[in-house]
């Protein structure tokens, strides 16, 4: 799933509610990059993540990573995409990839996922500013309110109605891809 829309919109919220569903049926692993999530373990690098896996398995728990280093964030695209079965929470995703960059582990995450039963929840606010792939192969397609044209545009593209650009503060459209 892919989840877009203006700042303060209630994408977090919507994410929230998302996880509350998911939660204890599959191991939730959540890339916190602003330290907003609640969860049952939290990481600050990917190293404690790899070596908690390593002893204690991973289990339908929830998993909060907050890594300071972009390394550390690539490297666990990296561990995620060599396993299966999970429900991958990517928070400010603009940050891993960009129309024409994707990071190449998130892109195998996003290929193959349904190869691997590897399911994503990509949270960003511009439409325009993220890979269209990750819109193109989520299986539901969601937006708040946008406002700028191109983003607007894009996501017509992928099938929203115009009124995206005069949702009201946590409002949503949500479409099937
Ligand atoms: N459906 C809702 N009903 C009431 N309050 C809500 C709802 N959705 C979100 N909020 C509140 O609005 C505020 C902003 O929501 P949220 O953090 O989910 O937005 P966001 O789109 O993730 O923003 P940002 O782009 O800054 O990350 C929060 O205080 C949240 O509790
Ligand atoms: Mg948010």
């Amino acid at each position: 799933m892919t989840v877009l829309g203006k700042r303060g919109y209630g994408k977090t919220t919507f994410a929230n509610a998302i996880i509350e569903q998911v939660k204890g049926k599959k191991p939730i692993i959540i890339f916190d990059v602003l330290g907003e999530y609640e969860g049952d373990y939290i990481f600050t690098n990917h190293d404690d993540f790899v070596n908690f896996g390593i002893d204690n398995g991973i289990k339908n728990k929830i998993y909060v990573t907050r890594f300071d280093s972009d390394d550390d964030n690539i490297d666990l695209f990296n561990t995620l995409a060599n396993l299966n079965g999970l429900y991958i929470v990517i928070e400010e995703s603009d940050m891993f990839c960009k129309p024409s960059f994707i990071e190449p582990d998130f892109a195998s995450i996003i290929k193959y996922g349904r190869h691997n039963n590897l399911n994503y929840l990509a949270i960003s606010r511009r439409a325009a500013e993220i890979h269209k792939h990750v819109i193109a192969q989520s299986h539901y397609a969601v937006s708040f309110r946008q406002s700028l044209p191109l983003d607007v545009d894009t996501l017509v593209k992928f099938g929203f109605s115009e009124e995206i650009k005069t949702l009201q503060v946590f409002e949503y459209e949500m479409i099937e891809i």
